[in-house]
């Protein structure tokens, strides 16, 4: 008999329950066998609920459970987690996680634990919500090499910046009207300053280039200095400001991972991607470009890609050698952030437009003032951060103020 239990009854969890609940006989028809829920792990009891009577307080009757083959991690956060999934791992039982902070920080740990018990660590929950893009990449795109991954996946910034766009909602309005909509992580500071977004980008640039990316080695900036003024300005120049968590393979052979916003030019499907859903782009030597995009966060979205892991696990034997990736000792392989380079958008006020347009040179091609006495010029020759940031101090020199600059994402 396959059981299952669950590892914390919050908003993931709990929508875990309540789907497997209503769908419970076409999930055991496509698994090909019965699969009952046996256990949910949670400090708190759910005396109204239907599934109370499966609620314990440790891990302990899991771990024993040898009729337990399968176990949804949905708690949150390194620790208990971290301990809870090895335990699981090393009891021969597969793990289903939504957890991306686990799994961006301890990814390595967990994938090695598994197939040291051939059982799986799957994360397919981890990375954009509902979108299936783990199993694309490690399955329908394996023969690929990969050369850039990009993506929004941050449902909660992204419904801000396009409350921002689109109702001129100011910030902490949008803020707060994410969080009650479920989309913001408990302490929102995740979300808005890329710390979320980051961990999701260490995931996937593991995943296709098979080393463990760390948080920390990762450039991260958020979404708290975007202003409206660019905001609309981006638009009347056909760019949507985007949080933008990216990966490319340079020509050196490092990889460079970055999380910030960004200015995506219209024609790029990334800058129609609105509210909380998500979307990432893969770029291959094979495929090509490939696009995924669904709901990013929210209860149900985010169950159906934990389910969808713990149906292939009941259906499999053995751990899938092709999901997983390396621990890395040092960050060697991943470039400094000052190799980064982008085309940019630089604004000032309309006073300083001709020394704007002067400093940048040949590399501002396009340059638009408003009446609101904004002037932006878009470099349309791609900057390092060092071209960009001695662009600032020759400015600066000549008495001009940066007001805001953002790399384009064509
Ligand atoms: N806080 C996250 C988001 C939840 O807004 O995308 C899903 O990981």
């Amino acid at each position: 008999m396959n059981k299952f239990a669950v590892l914390g009854c919050g908003v993931v969890g709990s929508g875990v329950v309540e789907l497997f609940e209503k769908n419970k006989a076409l999930i055991e028809k496509r698994c090909g066998k019965s699969l009952e829920m046996g256990y949910i792990l949670d400090l708190r009891d759910f005396p109204d609920r239907p599934y109370g009577n499966l609620v314990v307080k440790s891990i302990d009757p899991i771990l024993a459970d040898p009729d337990v083959t399968v176990v949804a991690e949905c708690m949150g956060g390194v620790e208990p987690a971290f301990t809870f999934v090895k335990a699981c791992l090393e009891a021969d039982k597969s793990v289903s996680t939504s957890n991306k902070e686990l799994v961006a920080k301890k990814g390595d740990i967990l994938l090695a634990a598994a197939k040291a018990h051939n059982v799986n660590f799957f994360f397919e929950a981890s990375v954009g919500g509902a979108i299936p893009i783990i199993r694309p990449m490690h399955k329908c795109l394996a023969a690929n090499d990969f050369s850039a991954v990009s993506g929004i996946l941050n449902g909660t910034t992204n419904f801000i910046l396009n409350k921002m766009i689109c109702d001129n909602m100011d910030f902490d309005t949008a803020l707060k009207l994410a969080q009650e909509l479920g989309y913001a992580e408990k302490d929102p500071t995740a979300d808005v300053e890329g710390h979320d977004a980051c961990r999701k980008i260490c995931i996937l640039s593991s995943l296709a280039f098979g080393k463990h990316v760390y948080p920390d080695a990762v450039f991260t900036k958020g979404i708290r200095e975007v202003d409206l003024t660019d905001v609309k300005l981006c638009s009347m120049l056909g760019y949507a400001i985007k949080l933008i968590a990216q990966v490319k393979k340079l020509e050196n052979g490092k990889i460079l991972p970055t999380v910030m916003p960004m200015a995506v030019q219209g024609d790029n499907l990334l800058s129609q991607v609105n509210g909380v859903f998500n979307a990432v782009m893969t770029d291959t030597d094979g495929a090509d470009r490939s696009l995924f995009y669904g709901r990013g966060a929210g209860k149900f979205p985010t169950a159906s890609a934990v389910l969808g892991d713990m149906i292939e696990q009941v259906q499999l034997d053995g751990t899938i050698s092709a999901q997983t990736w390396e621990a890395s000792d040092n960050a060697d392989f991943i470039e400094d952030y000052a190799a980064f380079t982008a085309k940019r958008y630089f604004r000032t006020t309309a006073a300083d437009a001709a020394t704007l347009t002067e400093v940048l040179g040949t590399l501002g091609e396009r340059t638009v003032s408003t009446e609101e006495g904004e002037t932006v010029c878009i470099a349309e020759t791609e900057m390092n951060a060092a071209q960009v940031d001695a662009a600032v101090k020759a400015l600066a020199q000549k008495g001009v103020q940066v007001l805001a600059q953002y790399p384009i994402l064509l």
